[in-house]
This record gives C-alpha cells, structure tokens and sequence, in this order.
C-alpha cells in the first residue's frame, strides 16, 4: 500500500468534546475545549491545552478550580458558540444553567449528563500558543437516568460529541470489542512465529479435573485494586475456615469471569476437600470438573500476561476453545518468595 506524506499536524483523528468552566472576575464563563485528556488514575488527573489569550484560563489561576463539562449532542450549537466567541466581550454566563458542587467556586452546567469539578494543581507545561493545565477531579456529577445499575456511565444514553480531524461534530457509534478483553482472541500472523523462548518457558498440557468444592469472595474491581482486594479476601476466608475448623485443600486462586465496565469480575478464594456453607460476602462455589489447558509461570506476578498469552496460543494451536473464564493458583507465598521465584499455576477450563 503506497503511503502519501499528509504533513505535519495533530493526526488523532477524533477528539472529545467537552466546555471548560471557570468563574472569571465572579461571572461563569464556559470554552470549547477539544484538547482534553485524563492523564493519571488514582487520584485522578486531567489536563487541558488552553490558548495563552482565552479569558478562561484567567479564572482557573484566579480560584485555582475549573470544571469540565460533557455536552450531548442536543447541545452541539451551544457548544460550538462557546466556541467562537469569548467571554472577553461577550457574556457566556446565561448560555446554560450553572450550578455549584462541593468545592463552591466552579460552575457546572446544568443541562450537560456528565461535569466535574476538579482543583488545578499547579502544574502546567507552557508551549508556543497553548499552556497545558493539570487539575485534580474532586467530584463528577452525573445525570441519573444515564448511570446503569452498576454505577458505570451508559456512554450510549449520556450521547457524547466527538470532534473529527474534518472538524464535523459526530455522536458515539456502535461498540466494536471489549477493551482488555478483546487482545486476547489475537492470533499472530505466519511471519510472526512465537519464538521458541515461549515454548522453553511454558510447559503448557491438557489437564483433567475433578470438580474441587471452595469458598470465594467474588468482586468487580478495577486493576489498581486487585492486590489489596486479593489480600483482604484471602484474608477473611481464612478466618472464616479457622472457624469453621477446616483447612484448604490446596494454594489460593483467582477465578478471572471477564470485564464489567473498566471493573474485572474476579472470584477470590480457597479448594477444600468437603463443601462448606458460605457466610455473609462467603459464598459456596465450584471450581467444575473437566478439561484444562494448564501451564505454570515461574516469576513475577507483572509477567503473568505474557505466561496467559502463550498458553492461548498453545490451545488455539491445538483446536481446544476456553469458556472464557481463567484461573490463577498462587502456589508459593508472595511475603515468603522473592519476585523470581513466585510461581503460578494458569489454568483455562475448555468448551
Ligand atoms: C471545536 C472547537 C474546539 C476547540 N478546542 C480548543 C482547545 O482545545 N483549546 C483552546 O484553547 N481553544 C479551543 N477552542 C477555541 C476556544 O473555545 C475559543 O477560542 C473560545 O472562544 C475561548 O473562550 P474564552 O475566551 O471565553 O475562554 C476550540 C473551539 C472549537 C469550536
């Protein structure tokens, strides 16, 4: 395919449509602001690219706040106002309802499904024509009707404006994949064979197993969370099984059931020989009987993914298809073992 040299210019073909609010000299004032971008989990920080003459960012150094603010498509000729003229000669304070959260001094707009209120941290990075700042979000706001039971944002019903490289305002079209969860139906193409490194390291084997009685705890949680939570489940069920006078009957694991949202539906718990009763949070559960791609991974637990991805090769390779559900036996003790010499059992149940 020939490839034709476009220049040089920003070639993200999409942006995010979003108003920047701040309060200039005590009046609301809202921008047009496709240069947005989140930029760290926890806490959770953004950043915006403001043009060094806008009226705007006066109010962001004044109160040391500013808000952002997701317009839907119903407000596509609002927004573009917003974005041609400026709150230096024209009033933008009674374009949309402003309301006020916890922090008192940025105003939010009303009528938008998803705003946030976040505190500017200080930090901006200062560039020809534009100053990158850098806000800490305090709080968001959204609109109930657009938040599933699941406390997720149902991006359809919040109906967002995208901006495209053709400078047309667009909506969100259909989903195509799960993030995190798609890559791993990936299959190399011939002229990348798996390098035999691979196959050295993972002893990947078809395994058969009885069904195995358990007690787990089961959670969506995000990834930042998974250690502790791990930690904390173990934890409580090893509690629980001192109580009940019963030992497990084998290492610990991690029954991984897909995504929910950005949220992993994870099942934390424990084997024993005999089935117990669960209790609270507890549960009864099954690790079910049958077939198993199995390998084991010897190292860090960061190095898990590459272990996980080999041994998807290996069944694709020999035509046995997972359920989609992984499992993960941590068989030596993380406090107790130096990183490289951690040692994990990934096991795939198959169809
Ligand atoms: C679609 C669109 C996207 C824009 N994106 C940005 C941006 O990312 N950064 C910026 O400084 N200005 C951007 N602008 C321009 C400002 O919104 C515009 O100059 C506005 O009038 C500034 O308002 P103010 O002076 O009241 O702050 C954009 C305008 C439009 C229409």
């Amino acid at each position: 395919m020939g490839k034709l040299k476009a220049g040089s210019f920003n070639p993200l073909p999409i942006a995010p449509m979003v108003l920047v609010g701040a309060n200039v000299n005590g009046k609301p004032n809202y921008m047009t602001v496709g240069f947005v971008n989140g930029v760290n989990i926890k806490p959770s920080i953004v950043c915006i690219s403001l043009n060094k003459n806008h009226h705007t960012p006066k109010g962001i150094i004044e109160n040391g706040t500013f808000s952002i603010n997701i317009p839907s498509a119903d407000y596509v000729t609002e927004t573009d106002y917003c974005g041609l003229v400026s709150g230096k000669t024209t009033d933008k304070s009674n374009i949309f309802t402003t309301f006020y959260g916890e922090l008192e001094t940025v105003p939010m707009i009303e009528e938008f499904p998803i705003t946030c209120e976040c505190k500017y941290i200080d930090k901006k990075v200062e560039f020809a024509m534009d100053i990158l700042y850098f806000g800490e979000v305090h709080q968001v706001y959204a609109n109930e009707e657009i938040i599933r039971s699941n406390k997720e944002v149902d991006i359809v019903k919040a109906n967002p404006l995208i901006l495209g490289i053709d400078n047309l305002y667009r909506t969100v079209g259909e989903s195509v994949g799960q993030a995190y969860q798609n890559g791993w139906k990936y299959i190399p193409k011939e002229r990348t064979p798996m390098p035999d490194l691979f196959s050295d390291t993972y002893q990947c084997q078809l395994i058969d197993q009885p069904a195995q009685p358990s007690l787990t705890i089961r959670f969506q949680v995000t990834a930042e969370n998974i250690p502790q939570i791990i930690g904390q489940a173990l934890f409580a069920i090893t509690r629980y099984a001192g109580e009940l006078g019963v030992s497990p009957a084998g290492a610990p694991f991690v029954a991984y059931h897909g995504m929910d949202g950005h949220k992993m539906d994870m099942e934390i718990g424990f084997t024993f020989r005999q089935r117990l009763k669960g209790k609270d949070n507890i549960q009864a559960s099954e690790i079910p009987g049958g077939k198993y791609a199995s390998c084991i991974h010897f190292g860090p637990y960061e190095q898990l993914g590459g272990a996980r991805a080999v041994l998807h090769q290996w069944m694709l390779k020999n035509n046995y298809s997972g359920t989609g559900v992984s499992y993960e036996f941590y068989l030596n003790a993380p406090q107790k073992t130096p990183p490289d010499k951690l040692e994990t059992q990934i096991v795939f149940p198959l169809r």
